[in-house]
């Protein structure tokens, strides 16, 4: 009998270290069939039973049942503690490290050529302008003709256009939209033209043959030199600040009379003079004038009724005045090391 409980024990105690030491549920279930299965270990040591003496075998019996019990409960209670540990070991792959330094995505950013643009717009939208559009390709009529250019003009042969045929050209100024904007509503007309505009200029450090000009034009009853003046003035400080001025100078241009060459103040030396604006104190930026009354009559307005201006600037310019750029080829390059800058 001695023999039998010893066994039992020394059965227990392996069978312990065994469940212990399993590494998984699976393992486990194998550790399970080996020692309470069908033909496991515990039922071997019942069949033993019939060999014994009649009375040794209720407290063999007994010391089976006990052994039963103990494993059951013991393979229930490691069941449990992996079942558990699998469970944390799934929620622990699943996580999120949020103390991860984030991947940021490669963001894309506003053009600084189109964002000077939009802020020149704002200030004249707050001036009560209102954008106006026209198409790149146009034709000769509203190119030249209908801003007043003569046949044969020498303004004309010097904007040495692209032409696609004798008819159709790729606009080589926004004026042209000036026409369009008119044809299309009676005064009073407050528009203001972002656009694109080509011409066959070599290129160099400050020309492009593909260019940005932004152009006005006001039309009212009663609408002087001196409104084209103050608001250019409110337009020169409000993007370069109060100390800014604007400077006319005579000029010609075919759709206006009198015209003028528009200049600010040199916004990088305050007016002092330097390299830049080559020691005048002075920027060109763009030109102006008051419409010309054939321009007026050749879209059916009555010019005894109505007079206005217009203006035209060169959006690059201010562009590279912003920001220190000195070669307009950078703002065409798409030149990620230069726009990565801004
Ligand atoms: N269109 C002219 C140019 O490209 C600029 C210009 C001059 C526009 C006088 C105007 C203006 O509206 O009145 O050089």
């Amino acid at each position: 009998m001695m023999d039998l409980q010893e066994m039992v024990d020394e059965l227990q105690r392996e069978a312990q270290a065994a469940v212990l030491a399993a590494k998984d549920l699976d393992a486990l279930q194998q550790l399970r069939i080996k020692y309470l299965g069908r033909s496991g270990v515990i039922r071997e040591q019942y069949k033993q039973i019939g060999q014994l003496p009649e009375e040794d075998r209720p407290l063999a019996g007994q010391a089976l049942n006990k052994a039963t019990k103990m494993l059951e409960k013991l393979f229930d209670g490691r069941t449990e503690a992996l079942t558990r540990q699998a469970e944390q070991d799934k929620l622990a792959a699943d996580s999120v490290d949020v103390t991860l330094p984030g991947r940021v995505p490669a963001g894309g950013r506003q053009h600084p050529l189109l964002a000077t643009m939009d802020e020149m717009i704002e200030i004249f939208l707050g001036l009560g302008f209102v954008v106006a559009e026209g198409p790149e390709i146009e034709d000769y009529y509203h190119s030249f003709e209908a801003l007043n250019y003569p046949e044969f003009h020498p303004a004309m042969a010097e904007q040495d256009t692209f032409y696609i045929t004798d008819d159709i050209l790729l606009r080589s100024q926004t004026s042209t939209v000036q026409i369009r904007a008119m044809e299309q509503q009676e005064p009073p007309v407050r528009i203001i033209v972002p656009g694109r505009c080509y011409r066959r200029d070599t290129v160099d450090a400050t020309h492009c043959h593909t260019f940005y000009q932004l152009e006005g034009l006001l039309v009212d009853e009663g609408v002087t030199f001196a409104d084209l003046k103050g608001t250019l003035e409110i337009f020169a400080q409000q993007v370069y600040g109060d100390r800014c001025h604007v400077r006319f100078r005579p000029d010609f241009f075919p759709f206006t009379e009198p015209s003028a060459e528009l200049a600010l103040t040199c916004t990088l030396c305050d007016g002092k003079g330097c390299r830049v604006c080559s020691n005048t104190g002075w920027l060109e930026v763009g030109g102006c004038g008051q419409v010309d009354p054939n321009v007026l009559a050749g879209v059916g307005y009555d010019t005894e009724r109505y007079t206005g201006y217009a203006f035209g600037v060169g959006i690059e310019r201010f562009a590279m005045l912003r920001h220190g750029i000195d070669d307009i080829r950078l703002l065409y390059s798409g030149d990620m090391r230069f726009l990565a800058q801004f």
